[in-house]
């Protein structure tokens, strides 16, 4: 019986058809990426994240980022920051684009945004933290969520004080990345912190930690009782991993590997839908980073992973990624 770990969230007064969301990835969930997501079951995605400052200075390369997609019906916008005062003044800007949701980071790692005293630096202010969200609270009707992780580091998991902080300043959700500011990207998420916080959580916790595969999102949503998962690292290059999960979790079967054809055909798409936003040669460089990962794990992808970052067209991406499925045909 894995069924009951699909449904529908309320956050706030927004109600999601689902719980598989995707995950804030800088330099990754730009408007095309995410809109693949969508098409793939992503109930709701959130932008990578945007400085406040920036947005208070109106830099059009910080603005640009809140860009939604056309299929994007529901769409978070993260923001990072350092104190209520920059949250205020760049929240104008934040809601001439209608974000759904207005989402706090609390867990980027970057010694450069820490510096400013933003991201996880967060985390060892949780007074902070309750400002920010109960000023933005104030002043919109648009929910408030944040996203934390477990700690600064493993002599300071603090992810109850945290959490409690941003519900008394009345966020509508948390998101839980289960590991440390110290660990970084490395060893493994805990559940036991997702599963601490749910306990005592009064709004839906969200899960986010080493989801590379849908059985992964079953054991998290299986062992933490969560509300639901964030894709992250998981999704990239595998926007397939949305409706994947949702048929294990539908239907307690394994979903069949992604054939190679599917692969190419999505990676195309992808690169189209980010043409349509900037123009061909920016897309196609940008779109190198992306390539890998649609090929990973199957046979001849490392030849083609040299081919790639040369690509400067889409006819070069169709010829390389072509080659590649007539000499493997079977995968
Ligand atoms: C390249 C990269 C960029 C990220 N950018 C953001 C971000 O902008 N905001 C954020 O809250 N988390 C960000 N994260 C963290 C992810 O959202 C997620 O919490 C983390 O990767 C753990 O999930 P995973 O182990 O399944 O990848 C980023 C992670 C990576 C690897």
């Amino acid at each position: 019986m894995t069924e009951q770990y699909y449904h529908p969230i309320a956050i706030g007064r927004l109600l999601l058809p689902g719980n598989l969301f995707l995950a804030p990835l800088a330099g990754f969930t730009d408007q095309a990426f995410r809109s693949l997501c969508v098409d793939e079951g992503a109930a709701l995605t959130f932008s990578e994240m945007v400085s406040a400052e920036g947005l208070f200075r109106k830099s059009k390369k910080t603005e640009a980022l809140l860009a939604r997609a056309d299929n994007e019906k529901v769409f978070a916008v993260q923001l990072f920051m350092n104190s209520t005062e920059t949250s205020l003044r760049a929240l104008p800007a934040i809601i001439r684009h209608k974000p759904d949701i207005i989402d706090i980071n609390c867990g980027c790692p970057v010694p450069k945004v820490i510096k400013t005293g933003a991201g996880s630096a967060l985390l060892k202010s949780p007074e902070i933290i309750f400002r920010i969200v109960q000023a933005l609270s104030n002043e919109t009707d648009i929910p408030i969520t944040v996203k934390i992780r477990s700690g600064w580091n493993s002599d300071s998991i603090n992810f109850h004080e945290t959490a409690d902080a941003a519900c008394q300043g009345g966020a509508a959700m948390i998101t839980l990345h289960a590991r440390t500011r110290s660990q970084g990207y490395s060893g493994v998420a805990n559940l036991e912190h997702i599963k601490a916080l749910k306990q005592a959580s009064s709004v839906p916790v969200f899960g986010s930690g080493d989801l590379f595969t849908s059985e992964a999102a079953l054991c998290m949503l299986s062992e933490t009782e969560a509300d639901g998962v964030m894709f992250a690292r998981g999704a990239i290059g595998n926007p397939f991993i949305f409706s994947q999960t949702r048929h294990l979790l539908l239907t307690g079967n394994i979903p069949p590997e992604t054939p190679k054809k599917l692969r190419v055909s999505a990676f195309l798409n992808h690169l189209d839908k980010s043409i349509a936003v900037k123009n061909e040669n920016a897309a196609c460089r940008e779109m190198r980073k992306h390539a890998g990962s649609y090929i990973k794990g199957f046979p001849g992808a490392s030849q083609i992973r040299r081919k790639i970052v040369r690509a400067s067209s889409r006819e070069d991406y169709e010829a390389i990624l072509s080659e590649w499925v007539e000499l493997h045909p079977q995968t």
